[in-house]
């Protein structure tokens, strides 16, 4: 080729003006939000000069632009393309906010559905880094027509390749609903928000006065909405989380995920065990050191940290291999169910039947949450959530009864009955209808009006319930759990169900699909 003539120097120019076109003075007013550009982010999130850019060069659709202007660049505010983390392929799509804020235009919209389609056919996962002002709207109907198409495919393409956002600042009207529907949504505290409608809107309809912080920051919907799944306090930390997270997911629905073997193995047999759960039912405790005296060595890793806290739901490894955790939380609420966390286990539990990760639950749950908000709210709806995440799930299934395990719950949480592989009981277990207060109260009110000293009758039939029926050995003689175990020996025993589950194979009826009450 000749390197002085016209083709290879056009070539050239074109790719000097695509490196000159960013404006200075955009990325200084970024930079000065404590943002990094969509380009920097790239380069923290992707394995060394692995990422592949496609559609650099496509240019904005300006014609018929009658209202406003639309900028002449190349890219149109949007960078994608693929790349590497770890050496495994994962498709991108970075809106750069310093081009008409990152908004969606028709061209933009087209380059992330070309992205999402390329994704979907290698089977490799794809992340969004959004930082846009939503639809464009000098665009008008095209650019809302873009992000039907997004959302379609993302929609198509869920339950097939992991698909997380990463919210890098504004997402605002349309920005928002394409992390909706993605896995897991990543957030930085700060400079990231998200809203459907913004303050000014808020201002104008409803005459409140609130910030983007109040409204949509990261805080905010990692504690109350729940849509943000995992926070961190700057970008560059956000996005190391995001490749940790991709430490323990497939690459798609036929693979498993990656085995990261322990360094040092962590010992089969721990007595700290012992000394966790308290005798005293009513007593609480941290389920987080049950799981931390059991799981491989640093690898738990908690996703919705902050929302619904009576319920944890985190990742881990047991012998290198990934499993996703559900634990009833006794320390917040006594780890009761109610609709937040019901939500929050059920669409975790989705997550990992949809990506091979077996289940496990450990168990210590006085029951659903009584009283007028939650019925009225529809406990029952969202509780069926879980109920019918946890039925639905052919992945392995292992439960561990750590104390409580009552009515509606227990029947919830994975029990043998719906379908759970094999579930175990450490001898403080108490299963039964209801608490043994409850269960006198009911059953001998007459009697206990009736006495001279009800506290001590009381006491007596507690006991007597207790020992007859609120324990693990009369549902291990019945055959209702598999085994009650040494609470030290629980690894052990764990990583050999999980083994022993390794080809568990559940043949799903034909169907187009289920209808979980939404
Ligand atoms: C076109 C936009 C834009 C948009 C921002 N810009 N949003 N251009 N369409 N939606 C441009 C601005 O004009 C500006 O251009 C540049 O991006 C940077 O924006 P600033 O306002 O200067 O930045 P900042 O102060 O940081 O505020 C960011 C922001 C604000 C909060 C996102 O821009 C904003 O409120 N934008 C509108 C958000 C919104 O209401 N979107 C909903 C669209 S409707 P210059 O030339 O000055 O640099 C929608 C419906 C779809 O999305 C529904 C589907 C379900």
């Amino acid at each position: 080729m000749d390197i002085d003539g016209k083709y290879y120097r056009a070539f050239k120019e074109r790719l000097e003006k695509l490196d000159a076109q960013s404006s200075k003075e955009k990325i200084r007013k970024q930079h000065a939000k404590g943002k990094l550009t969509a380009r920097e982010r790239l380069d923290i999130l992707l394995d060394e000069g692995s990422f592949e850019e496609i559609d650099a060069f496509v240019v904005p659709d300006t014609e018929g632009i009658e209202f406003g202007k639309v900028e002449k660049n190349y890219g149109d505010g949007v960078i994608t393309g693929h790349g590497k983390i770890n050496n495994r392929l994962v498709f991108i799509y970075a809106q750069d906010f310093t081009v008409m804020g990152g908004s969606l235009g028709i061209v933009h919209a087209r380059k992330i559905v070309k992205t999402q389609e390329m994704a979907l056919k290698m089977g490799a996962p794809i992340i969004a880094l959004i930082d846009s002002g939503g639809a464009r709207i000098q665009e008008g109907i095209a650019s809302l027509s873009g992000y039907a198409s997004i959302f379609h495919n993302i929609i198509r393409s869920s339950g097939i390749i992991p698909q997380i956002a990463v919210i890098m600042g504004p997402a605002a009207g349309g920005a928002v609903y394409s992390p909706a529907l993605m896995d897991f949504v990543f957030m930085t505290s700060y400079t990231s928000y998200m809203f459907v409608t913004g303050p000014n809107v808020v201002k104008e309809v409803l005459n409140e006065d609130v910030s983007f912080e109040e409204l949509g920051g990261a805080e905010i919907h990692a504690k109350k909405s729940g849509v943000a799944n995992f926070i961190y306090d700057d970008e560059e930390n956000t996005i190391l989380g995001l490749k940790k997270f991709f430490s323990y997911i497939p690459s798609n629905n036929v693979e498993n995920p990656p085995r990261i073997e322990e360094e040092n193995k962590t010992p089969g047999e721990n007595k700290k065990l012992l000394e966790i759960v308290p005798d005293d039912p009513n007593k609480a405790y941290d389920v987080k050191e049950v799981i931390l005296n059991i799981v491989d060595k640093n690898s738990f890793y908690e996703a919705s940290e902050l929302f619904a806290p009576n319920i944890i739901t985190a990742f881990a490894r047991l012998d290198g291999k990934t499993i996703g955790i559900i634990a009833n939380q006794p320390k917040v609420l006594a780890g009761v169910l109610d609709i937040n966390s019901s939500v929050k286990g059920a669409r975790f539990i989705r997550f990992c039947d949809n990506y091979n990760i077996p289940l496990l639950t450990f168990e210590d749950v006085p029951g659903f949450l009584p009283g007028i908000d939650q019925e009225h709210s529809g406990i029952i709806r969202h509780g069926a959530k879980l109920l019918y995440a946890y039925s639905e799930a052919s992945v392995p299934k292992i439960t561990v009864i750590l104390r409580k395990s009552y009515g509606g719950a227990y029947i919830v949480m994975n029990s043998k009955n719906l379908g759970g592989d094999f579930n175990y009981a450490w001898p403080t277990a108490e299963i039964a209808v209801m608490g043994p207060e409850g269960a006198v109260a009911i059953l001998y009110r007459k009697e206990l009006a009736e006495t001279e000293d009800p506290k001590k009758l009381k006491a007596k039939l507690v006991k007597k319930y207790r020992d007859r029926i609120a324990n693990p050995f009369v549902a291990d003689e019945k055959g209702f759990i598999d085994e009650v175990i040494d609470p030290a020996t629980t690894r052990t025993k764990l990583i050999t169900a999980f083994e022993a589950l390794a080809n568990k194979w559940v043949e799903v009826p034909s169907r187009k699909h289920g209808n979980i009450p939404l």
